[in-house]
């Protein structure tokens, strides 16, 4: 990971500020109502996510860790297992029973936000990206570095259009895309 974690309530994100600031932005200008982190780590921005399912009516969170067990501190489990909005899962993202499970929560919201963040974002973008509704979002860290241009193409033969003013906002380099 070459990014330095930033800290905004004392979990660690392994997000730039900007990248952060876009994520936060975007959700509240979208009215995003479902957040799915895929790859949670440390538990930073889950925590950030679960406050705001505790304070926005129309707002849930879900993140997805394999190695939630490992990362996730007892404080943040505990916050986030007794908000009844948010929801760990400790599971295999490519499992199809995680990719069965995570199929049925999309399709019971509206604007869900798919955030790829583990340790193989082009397998991840194959595998969810079909899964997403019209007018849901899928997002990507990590752009150049792990995933590339040549990946992302897939995105645009599913009927997925890029958000370019959110993309490079604050030059944070975040690739968003709306299903059509
Ligand atoms: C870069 S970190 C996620 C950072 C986090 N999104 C943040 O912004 O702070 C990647 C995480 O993906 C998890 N991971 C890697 N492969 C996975 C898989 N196949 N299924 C679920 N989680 C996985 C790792 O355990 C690790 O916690």
């Amino acid at each position: 990971m070459e990014i330095t974690p930033i800290k905004p309530i004392g979990i660690e994100i392994a997000q730039k500020w900007e990248q952060l600031r876009a994520i936060l932005e975007f959700i509240d200008e979208n009215d995003v109502e479902l957040f799915i982190e895929l790859g949670v780590w440390k538990g930073g921005i889950a925590s950030l996510l679960t406050a705001r399912t505790l304070l926005v009516p129309n707002f849930w969170y879900i993140g997805v860790d394999v190695n939630g067990m490992l990362y996730l501190n007892e404080h943040v489990m505990t916050f986030i297992n007794s908000s009844p909005k948010a929801n760990i899962i400790l599971a295999n993202v490519f499992d199809m029973e995680t990719q069965m499970d995570l199929y049925r929560i999309i399709h019971t919201h509206n604007k869900v936000f798919l955030f790829c963040d583990n340790g193989d974002k082009p397998k991840e973008i194959r595998t969810y990206a079909p899964y997403l509704k019209s007018g849901d979002f899928i997002a990507v860290h990590d752009y150049n570095t792990e995933i590339f241009d040549e990946d992302l193409k897939y995105l645009f033969d599913l009927g997925y259009i890029e958000l370019y003013p959110i993309m490079y906002r604050f030059g944070c380099n975040l690739p968003i895309f709306k299903k059509k």
